[in-house]
């Protein structure tokens, strides 16, 4: 499917984006693992989300969905059963990698796998800690996806974090909920924190020291009545476009602003962005609020260090809104972008290039120089919904009309995008 952008005017009114997309996999995973009826208000519409949903379902536990509102019955790990078949993640990186860390711990074999691009994702940063856990798992090639998950009895393990990864995180921590003794995660760099909020929510044991978090094993988890908060990372986009076209004055509303998320209003900030946070409050654990963003010229910036890991999932829409900025983008310390749905610096290089764009490439990130002006082409979302969204924000501000081909990719976790883009950008 391919999607026609024009440039547009400026970017005004409310919008509300779908339920953060790392937030409702926590939410279901926990709920499955909880006792009772836990039900999930505002779940994401994303299809990664949803693959989440259909492996829990395979694994016997009962999903009911009403739009956008989910009824999980958990029964504790006790509850899951052996599934029929393979387990899809579809496109899901932190389906395939938190999940493994339940299914680890079963007293039945599991197989999961997803599509092409998940076929490339590698999945040894979960099987080695897994295996210090007591885990026993087969992979193509010893790290690729399908991944086979033997039956085995896990035990807790002290475990430091060799590459910044939330999705290695969890799937640790939620492996240590069914472990013997205690888990331990330590990160040098932080990562985002939602499993330890949600955790510390579903009234697991957890602590959370200086860049260490431990859980006990054998922790009872109680279901949860939960709002999940408007995705930032699908709001980047919406900022993006809104800085880059003159005029507009655009709320996002509702929108989580969990502090290892919300680095990216503190970057757009100190580029000089006008945005304001509104309506602030904590929900869950989790802060919420509406955010303001008018128009302003950008300075440009660099991201580089402990900013790398926070910023990882919005760097190819900055590398859009860097282009136009007064100074250009640096991204550094970013090689993990090659590991993502695309190889990130290759597609975000690929697409400005084709748009008459100049970007220099380095194996760990890239540098964009500024003032520099979008020409309408046809790009590629290769597949990746960050690019599809990335580049539809770069046809805004194009001369002439861009078409994203691969366009349903934004679907992976934005079904509704285009439509909302449309209706903001008049
Ligand atoms: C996520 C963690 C990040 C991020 C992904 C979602 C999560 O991945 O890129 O979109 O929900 O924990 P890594 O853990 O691989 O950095």
């Amino acid at each position: 499917m391919q999607e026609r952008i024009l440039r547009s005017g400026p970017l005004r009114g409310r919008i509300r984006l779908p339920g953060d997309k790392s937030i409702s996999h926590r939410y279901a995973i926990l709920g499955a693992l909880a006792h009772g009826e836990t039900r999930i208000r505002h779940y994401s519409s994303g299809a990664d989300c949803a693959s989440t949903l259909g492996c829990l379902s395979a694994l016997g536990v009962r999903v009911e969905r009403r739009e956008s509102e989910i009824h999980i019955q958990g029964s504790g790990v006790e509850g899951f059963r052996a599934p029929q078949a393979m387990l899809n993640a579809g496109n899901s990186g932190s389906t395939i990698r938190m999940l493994s860390g339940v299914l680890a711990g079963l007293p039945f074999e599991t197989r999961i796998a997803g599509d092409e691009s998940l076929a490339r994702r590698p999945m040894d940063r979960i099987m080695n800690p897994l295996a210090g856990m007591g885990a026993s798992i087969d992979a193509r090639d010893g790290r690729y996806p399908p991944l086979t998950i033997h039956a085995a009895r896990l035990h807790g393990i002290d475990y430091t974090l060799p590459v910044a990864s939330a999705q290695v995180k969890t799937c640790v921590l939620l492996a240590g909920l069914n472990a013997e003794g205690e888990t331990v995660v330590r990160e040098n760099v932080p990562t985002r924190d939602h499993t330890e909020v949600a955790l510390r929510e579903f009234g697991a044991a957890i602590r959370v020291g200086a860049g260490a978090i431990s859980v006990r094993g054998g922790s009872h988890l109680t279901a949860r009545d939960l709002d999940v908060p408007g995705d930032l990372s699908s709001a980047a986009f919406f900022l993006a476009a809104a800085l880059m076209a003159p005029g507009s004055n655009l709320v996002i509303e509702r929108v989580g602003l969990n502090p290892t998320r919300s680095s990216l209003l503190d970057f757009l900030l100190s580029m000089g962005a006008d945005v304001k946070v509104l309506n602030q409050e904590r929900r869950a654990g989790e802060l919420v609020g509406d955010i303001q963003v008018c128009y302003s010229p950008i300075r440009g910036g660099t991201i580089q260090k402990a900013h790398t890991a926070a910023l990882i999932d919005e760097i190819p829409v900055l590398a859009v809104l860097g282009a136009v900025s007064e100074e250009g983008l640096v991204v550094r310390d970013a090689a993990e972008l090659r590991l993502k749905e695309t190889d990130r610096i290759a597609t975000v290089g690929e697409n400005l290039r084709r748009m008459g764009v100049n970007a220099e490439l380095a194996p760990d990130g890239f540098r964009v120089p500024g003032r520099q002006r979008f020409h309408g082409a046809e790009v590629d979302s290769f597949g990746d919904h960050r690019i599809a969204m990335a580049f539809a924000v770069a046809g805004l501000a194009a001369d002439g009309e861009t078409v994203i081909q691969g366009a349903e990719a934004a679907a992976v976790s934005y079904p509704e995008f285009f439509a909302t883009l449309r209706q903001a950008a008049c």
